[in-house]
């Protein structure tokens, strides 16, 4: 009987929880957590994808000796859920994905460490994982990257562009990308814009060395609605295919702009060279993803005010129902908050993001576990809050002077990106939805 119960719990274990969790005889007293066992287990889902030898995060949590020295900053750390990085706030939005862990988690890691951090048994250990570099698709369709290499300089912040021509003879469906960055260490993350004019090459000529340096958007104007970016990655983040019959538009010729943000954190960065590699639809799909952005371009934060609040808000002005997969807020250095809502036209609303401790480092493209359905006439909007006082540590103005929207890293943004398709296109019977609205055409 117990193994039939047991049986069960385990499948619903499998197939509810994302995580496998240890079962443990109902009669045993429950052992103290063990780094062989319990906790590097923990590690591995839920944090060496970061902190692994070379990559982003400053040490590693592969191995004992790797971890002990840092035991207590990771019980500080998870306790006050500050890791795993994972911005939206709990009970709006149900992301794919998630780096969250569970309360079970945190007080294991907690009384492991209260415990003196044993090691326990090796024979307890998992089969180690590997990072190897390969690229976790499979060999891309097409991988692009800069001809030079690019050596960010030792200290601050870099946001450098480099604008790759694709020279495709017709125009291309993308299902999926992945980012190899040269400099583990120093890329902290990369956004993937499509420049269909050549806007980017003039820009690149005038910035000496490869690529140009543009900290907000990739310093030009997005014209195409059908085609503004393929996404982005973020260490950490899994490459992932959009679901079956979305996928991207990458019009003939256009290039592939990648904006790859440089935060050189301990010694001499290595000279970078960043590859995106590129998946192509297998069929023509149905459905574009189109990138439709809740934006507020006309504010002005005053010096001095902590908590400013800017609206932005968007209406969907055709009658078309509609299914949202991703969203990605973005601001800059003063923000602090964001929340972002679908209003429907009975008035109902959705909460689509809540963001309540903003840091521009750590932005990311979320992805909903399931499409959202939108009904016709749906209202996208949000609310940022902004703190423009000498009290916000990463306000880049001292004394603090009023901002308003711009490119430089002292000018703010505010807009939420949200990945959207429309219900009724479907591109393989000619059905293209006409969506120069999205850019206030
Ligand atoms: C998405 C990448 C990522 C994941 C996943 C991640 N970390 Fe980190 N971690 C970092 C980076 C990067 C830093 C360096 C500080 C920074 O840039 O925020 C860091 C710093 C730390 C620090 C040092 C903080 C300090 O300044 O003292 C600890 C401790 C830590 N991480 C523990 C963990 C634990 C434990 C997990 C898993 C439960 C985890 N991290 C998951 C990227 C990650």
């Amino acid at each position: 009987m117990r193994k039939l119960l047991l049986a069960a719990a385990a499948v619903l274990l499998c197939t509810g929880a994302s995580r496998t969790r240890v079962i443990r005889p109902p009669s045993a007293a429950p052992a103290k957590p063990t780094f062989s066992k319990e906790i590097v287990r923990i590690f591995q889902q839920n944090c060496q994808s970061c902190h692994h030898p070379g990559d982003i995060a400053p040490f590693s949590l592969m191995t004992y000796g790797d971890t002990f020295p840092y035991r207590l900053q990771i019980k500080l750390m998870t306790q006050s859920k500050e890791m795993p990085p994972w911005k939206p706030t709990a009970g709006c939005g149900d992301f794919d994905a998630a780096r969250v862990l569970s309360t079970n988690d945190i007080d294991l890691i907690k009384q492991w460490v209260d415990a003196g951090a044993p090691e326990g048994n090796k024979a307890d250990l998992p089969a180690p994982l590997q990072f190897n570099g390969a690229w976790t698709l499979g060999q891309p369709d097409l991988v692009l990257s800069s001809a030079d290499a690019y050596t960010p300089p030792a200290t601050g912040d870099m946001y450098r562009c480099f604008t790759l021509p694709t020279n495709l003879p017709a125009d291309a469906y993308v299902s999926a990308i992945d980012i190899h960055p040269g400099d583990r260490e120093t890329v902290h993350h990369v956004i993937a814009y499509i420049d269909t004019t050549g806007a980017s090459v003039a820009l690149d000529e005038k910035d000496p060395g490869p690529g140009y340096t543009s900290f907000g958007g990739p310093g030009f104007a997005i014209t195409n609605a059908n085609a503004a970016t393929l996404g982005g990655w973020a260490p950490g983040a899994r490459p992932f295919a959009l679901p079956e019959g979305i996928a991207y538009s990458l019009p003939a010729n256009s290039r592939v702009v990648l904006q790859v943000h440089y935060h050189p954190h301990h010694g001499q960065p290595l000279p970078d060279k960043t590859e995106i590699g590129i998946y192509f639809a297998k069929e023509k799909p149905k459905k574009l993803l189109r990138i439709l952005p809740v934006i507020n371009q006309s504010f002005t934060i005053p010096p001095n005010e902590a908590n400013y609040e800017v609206k932005a808000t968007f209406p969907i002005p055709v009658p078309v129902k509609s299914h949202l997969w991703v969203v990605a807020p973005h601001m800059h250095l003063l923000g602090r908050k964001m929340n972002v809502v679908a209003t429907m036209p009975d008035g109902a609303k959705q909460c689509l993001i809540n963001i309540d401790d903003w840091d521009f480092h750590w932005q990311g493209m979320y992805r909903y576990k399931d499409g959202l359905a939108m009904p016709a006439f749906v209202r996208f909007s949000l609310s940022a809050i902004y703190d423009n006082s000498e009290g916000n540590a990463k306000n880049p103005s001292f004394p603090p002077k009023a901002v308003s929207w711009g490119e430089e890293t002292t000018d703010e943004m505010c807009i939420a990106f949200l990945g959207i398709t429309f219900d009724d296109e479907d591109l393989t019977r000619g059905k293209v939805m006409d969506a120069g609205w999205m850019l206030g055409r």
